[in-house]
């Protein structure tokens, strides 16, 4: 089992200013914060990390809405870090997640919802490596 996942603060919880409150939650629920940036991303790059949503009716609204301001990724440590991320995180729809999960708290939307988390170890490697260069990850210095 892999212990990393990748986090993004998505540009609605930026523009509410939580990223802050965000971090928080994942600290103190155990994640070890191993990279992070702030950035805002071209459609190209949106489109393809959302690739295999590619053929969904709602893919142009998704790029277009992550590339409406800046987000934050982040690459998480933690065993187990997959599920227990989702578990934090709560449903894709916020109306659907549990109460104290940071969609519930913070999410509009499904389309606004505040976070996203990996939803398997692969596609979680795949992820890090869309915003993260092995320098970033501070590979060779892994305490
Ligand atoms: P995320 O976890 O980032 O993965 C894919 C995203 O697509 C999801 O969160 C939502 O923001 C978005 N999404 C999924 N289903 C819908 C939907 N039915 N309508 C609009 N956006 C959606």
């Amino acid at each position: 089992m892999s212990n990393k996942t990748l986090a993004i603060i998505k540009p609605d919880a930026v523009k509410k200013n939580l990223v802050g409150q965000i971090i928080t939650k994942i600290t103190e629920a155990g994640f070890k914060v191993k990279a992070v940036k702030m950035t805002k991303l071209t459609v190209d790059s949106a489109g393809g990390f959302y690739e295999v949503h590619k053929e969904r009716p709602f893919f142009n609204d998704l790029v277009e809405f992550m590339t409406s301001g800046p987000c934050v990724p982040i690459a998480l440590e933690k065993e187990n870090a997959v599920a227990d991320f989702r578990k934090l995180i709560g449903a894709t729809d916020p109306a659907q997640a549990d109460e104290g999960t940071i969609r519930k708290l913070f999410a509009d939307s499904k389309a606004e919802n505040a976070v996203h988390g990996s939803d398997s170890d692969e596609n979680a490697a795949i992820e890090i490596a869309h915003f993260f260069t092995r320098k970033e990850l501070l590979e060779n210095y892994p305490n």
